[in-house]
């Protein structure tokens, strides 16, 4: 009998996916960046949006301001109600992949309260799957989208805490990085790092980092104000290589940060240059 199966030359077909020393030279390069221009925005759930409008009509006011001279990609944080939530949830056994989506969808209520705050500038709110397959073109005919930052895992969050680890912070990061986004700002209550929690018992001894690798903060004891999985996410990082965290209650600080300056804590990830 005649052969007739058309083999399909691969440099991957004939080598276990499992020994990085073999997938290295095809699968080691650096990804393209897919919308280099825009900047990635993740706007704090408790630290702004849950104030209501003394914090949010700034912020809102900033954004504005900032659509002639930047493409946006703004995501908000789940904030209180998801701590709620989170607190029912686990009080009748819901795994975790089941928390997640509906933390997610928490967030998505205070992207959608941005995204009216913002229509009359043509800035609409869209879902996980929008922003997955069809965000070029949003920001083609818009100056900025808004969405949730929650990461979109559904039922498939990892087991090993009952609290999702990958939130908000490391949602936005993970779409940021894999956009291969012009920055990612991450807006706060708090003037950004500090070596302990500036609210806490000990906040008067707490001290501002103006910069901080991520061995840096592996070595804080305290809490952070992003999620800890951040930290394993960004020493992953392909194309982000700082991240700054700045205050969203001063105003002016958003829009310094998103011309480069540096007024809050700049994070060196693991991404090498190009
Ligand atoms: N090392 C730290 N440096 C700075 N702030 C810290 C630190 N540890 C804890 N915090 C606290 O984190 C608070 C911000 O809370 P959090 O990060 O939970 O809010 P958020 O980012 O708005 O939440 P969400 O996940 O809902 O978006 C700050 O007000 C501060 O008190
Ligand atoms: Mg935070």
């Amino acid at each position: 009998m005649d052969d007739t199966i058309k083999h399909v030359a691969s440099p991957l077909a004939r080598q276990t996916l499992l020994d990085s020393d073999l997938t290295r030279p095809v699968a080691g390069g650096r990804p393209i960046p897919l919308l280099p221009w825009v900047q990635v925005i993740k706007i704090g759930g408790r630290s702004i949006m849950d104030r209501g409008h003394q914090a949010i009509l700034p912020i809102v006011d900033e954004l504005r301001a900032l659509l002639p001279e930047h493409r946006m990609l703004i995501l908000t944080g789940a904030g209180i109600r998801a701590r709620h939530l989170y607190s029912v949830g686990l009080d009748l056994g819901l795994p975790v992949g089941s928390l997640q989506p509906l933390a997610a969808s928490e967030a998505g209520q205070n992207g959608h309260i941005l995204g009216c705050l913002l229509a009359p500038e043509g800035v609409s709110y869209i879902e996980h799957p929008t922003i997955a397959s069809q965000l070029a073109i949003h920001l083609s005919a818009s100056r900025a989208v808004v969405g949730s930052a929650f990461p979109p895992y559904h039922h498939h969050e990892f087991p090993n805490s009952r609290i999702p680890l990958h939130r908000a912070d490391t949602g936005a990061f993970l779409l940021a990085d894999a956009l291969g986004a012009a920055g990612l700002t991450i807006v706060e209550d708090v003037d950004g790092v500090y070596t302990d929690d500036p609210n806490g018992p000990e906040g008067k001894k707490a001290q501002l980092l103006r910069e901080a690798s991520l061995a840096d903060l592996a070595k804080l004891k305290g809490t952070l104000p992003f999620d800890p999985a951040l930290l394993e996410v960004m020493a992953n990082a392909r194309h982000i290589e700082r991240v700054q965290v700045v205050n969203g209650l001063v105003p002016g600080r958003l829009t310094a940060a998103l011309g480069g300056q540096h007024v809050g804590s700049i994070i060196r990830t693991g991404a090498r240059p190009a």
